[in-house]
């Protein structure tokens, strides 16, 4: 059964309430978007594996530690997921970035697919599957569904707030994959939105409404 990390650091809950303010302005939006990813990073990779490494500091000789030649890949699903890439890149700068595109059927709720291109090597590669919304569910199984087909066995999702409908649904079809969110709010509303929720990410990250 996948884990559920719910990564509510003071720093992160802090800013989560700023972008969850209809007044907060797209920059600052998505400049906490970006803040937040890179904090939640430290938790996402806190089980890569390190091994020794001998260095000379200016002083002495010592052996360090050093991640373990562990290879990454960050999938964002397109588009609310782009306001997550560069967080986490500037923690794992190594690794590579594969994109996803779905898209929401304004009535069904359901997923649409339409783009998907990643790194060739994925199946060598610890993915981290990066959407700010897991509202019912479907956009995240379907992306990584998709990481899966070409060969990929260790999948993390990285969220920011998740709706228990969603947690449900991902862990039910993809139980060998962690979710590490920000917060789990209460339940979704007649549209598929998350309550309290930010609205829609996309929109509120690139000003698109
Ligand atoms: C949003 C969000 C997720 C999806 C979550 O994307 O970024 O991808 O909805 O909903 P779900 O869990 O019910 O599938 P949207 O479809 O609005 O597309 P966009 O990012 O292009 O705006
Ligand atoms: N997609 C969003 O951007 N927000 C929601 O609340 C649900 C889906």
């Amino acid at each position: 059964m996948s884990t559920l990390h719910i990564v509510d650091h003071p720093m992160i809950q802090h800013k989560l309430t700023i972008m969850r303010n209809k007044d907060t302005s797209t920059k600052d939006f998505r400049e906490l978007l970006d803040e937040i990813s890179m904090l939640m990073g430290y938790e996402v990779t806190r089980d890569f594996p390190l091994e020794d490494v001998e260095i000379d500091t200016p002083l002495e000789h010592m052996t360090g530690k050093q991640i373990s030649g562990k290879k990454v890949a960050i999938v964002p699903i397109l588009r609310a997921g782009l306001g997550m890439v560069d967080g986490l890149h500037s923690l794992v700068p190594v690794a590579k970035v594969g994109f996803i595109g779905l898209y929401r059927n304004e009535e069904t709720h359901e997923p649409v697919f339409y783009y998907c291109k990643l790194p060739k090597d994925i199946d060598q590669r610890w993915a981290v599957v990066v959407d700010p919304m897991l509202a019912t569910g479907g956009s995240a199984c379907d992306a990584i569904s998709k990481v899966k087909e070409q060969g990929c066995t260790n999948i993390r999702l990285m969220c920011l707030v998740a709706a228990p409908e969603g947690i449900a649904r991902l862990q039910k079809t993809h139980p060998d994959v962690d979710i590490f969110t920000a917060a789990v709010d209460r339940q979704l509303n007649d549209n598929a939105y998350i309550l309290p929720g930010l609205g829609d990410a996309g929109d509120r990250i690139y000003g698109t409404k």
